[in-house]
């Protein structure tokens, strides 16, 4: 009895030694990971700031962009996970107020943070979804920073963001991709944005720009959102599958887009479809990304 009861005892002693061993790792794996940094190309863009562009701009901002969702509907800096196992994340202030980064960023710092998820040290950052960004046109980011560079100053310092041990562990096993910079393919040529029409062509790139494809992947086939909190709910399949929006009208998504409602009449999670910025969405835009979404392949649902 003595015997097993100290098999049990080193069985569990040597567990719980690998696992203190495998969480000292994370975190030296981890904190290795925050701080890398890379290399990005430098890159400027025109201004923009006649009344139609800033008005464009703001549009870019809030109902396409969806940079409201995590820096605040003032820009001031909003903390959107606040999880202690897995972290703690806050979009940054943007503005030129105290504690912001607008009063010493040169356009082309908002450039390489937009369009490349990166810092003017090279460092990445956490969680902002520039890979969709990259495909913002020179005159989109244009409209874009100069409205941004406009709004109103705001004071109020947000912390760095911080990994909690879960947090850590899944980034040391890959799970949680933390820098959008690491998943542009910095070689490949942006493709020219299609004229601004109530065209499939055009739905295509707002599906891009617009962050469709970070969460509901880039063949629309839906899954688990990685960067999303653990409560989310799987990103919906959006092909014309019938697990997906196979038996949908155009009401219907504009209903969703709109008013937060799947097709039966269920409310979404409007933290994890950010359907707030989605309502503000012109009809001519929103009917663009319904005829781009009956155009691509039928899928069953990503897992
Ligand atoms: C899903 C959340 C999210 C969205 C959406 C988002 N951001 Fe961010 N952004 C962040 C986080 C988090 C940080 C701070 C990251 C860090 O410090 O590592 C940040 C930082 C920034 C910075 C500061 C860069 C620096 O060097 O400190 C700028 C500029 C910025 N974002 C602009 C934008 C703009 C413009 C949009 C919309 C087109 C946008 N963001 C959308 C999460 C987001
Ligand atoms: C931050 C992640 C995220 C972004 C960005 C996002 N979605 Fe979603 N979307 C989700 C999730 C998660 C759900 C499922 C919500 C639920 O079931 O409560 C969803 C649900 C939907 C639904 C409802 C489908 C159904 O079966 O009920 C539609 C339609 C939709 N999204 C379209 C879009 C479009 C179009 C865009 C881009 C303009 C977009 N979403 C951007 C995460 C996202």
């Amino acid at each position: 009895m003595r015997r097993v009861l100290k098999w049990v005892g080193v069985t569990l002693g040597s567990i719980l030694g690998l696992l203190i061993v495998f969480v000292g790792i994370s975190y030296i794996v981890s904190s290795s990971e925050l701080s890398s940094t890379f290399e990005v190309p430098t890159e400027t863009v025109a201004i923009l700031t006649d009344s139609a562009s800033m008005a464009e701009g703001k549009y870019l901002a809030t109902a396409i962009g969806k940079c409201v969702e995590c820096h605040g509907g003032d820009f001031g800096g909003k903390v959107f996970i606040d999880e202690p196992i897995i972290g703690h994340v806050a979009g940054k202030n943007i503005t030129r107020g105290k504690g912001g980064i607008g009063a010493e960023f040169k356009v082309e710092d908002w450039v390489r943070a937009i369009r490349y998820g990166v810092k003017p040290d090279g460092k990445g950052l956490v969680v902002m979804p520039s890979e969709d960004y990259w495909y913002m046109s020179d005159e989109e980011l244009g409209k874009l920073i100069g409205y941004l560079q406009s709004v109103p100053p705001v004071d109020r310092e947000v912390e760095e963001p911080s990994l909690g041990i879960l947090g850590r562990v899944l980034v040391t096993v890959g799970a949680l991709p933390l820098f959008a910079t690491e998943k542009i393919d910095l070689k490949a040529t942006r493709p020219a944005p299609p004229p601004s029409a109530p065209t499939a062509e055009y739905g295509e790139h707002l599906t891009k720009i617009g962050g469709c494809i970070g969460c509901h992947r880039p063949d629309f086939s839906g899954g688990p959102v990685s960067a999303g909190a653990p409560d989310w709910p799987p990103a919906a399949n959006l092909t014309p599958h019938t697990d997906g929006l196979g038996s949908w009208n155009e009401a219907e998504f504009t209903t969703a887009l709109r008013l937060g409602k799947s097709k039966d009449g269920r409310a979404l999670n409007p933290e994890a479809m950010p359907w707030g910025t989605t309502a503000l969405m012109t009809d001519d835009d929103i009917h663009a990304m319904w005829l781009y979404l009956r155009t691509v392949p039928a899928k069953e649902t990503g897992t």
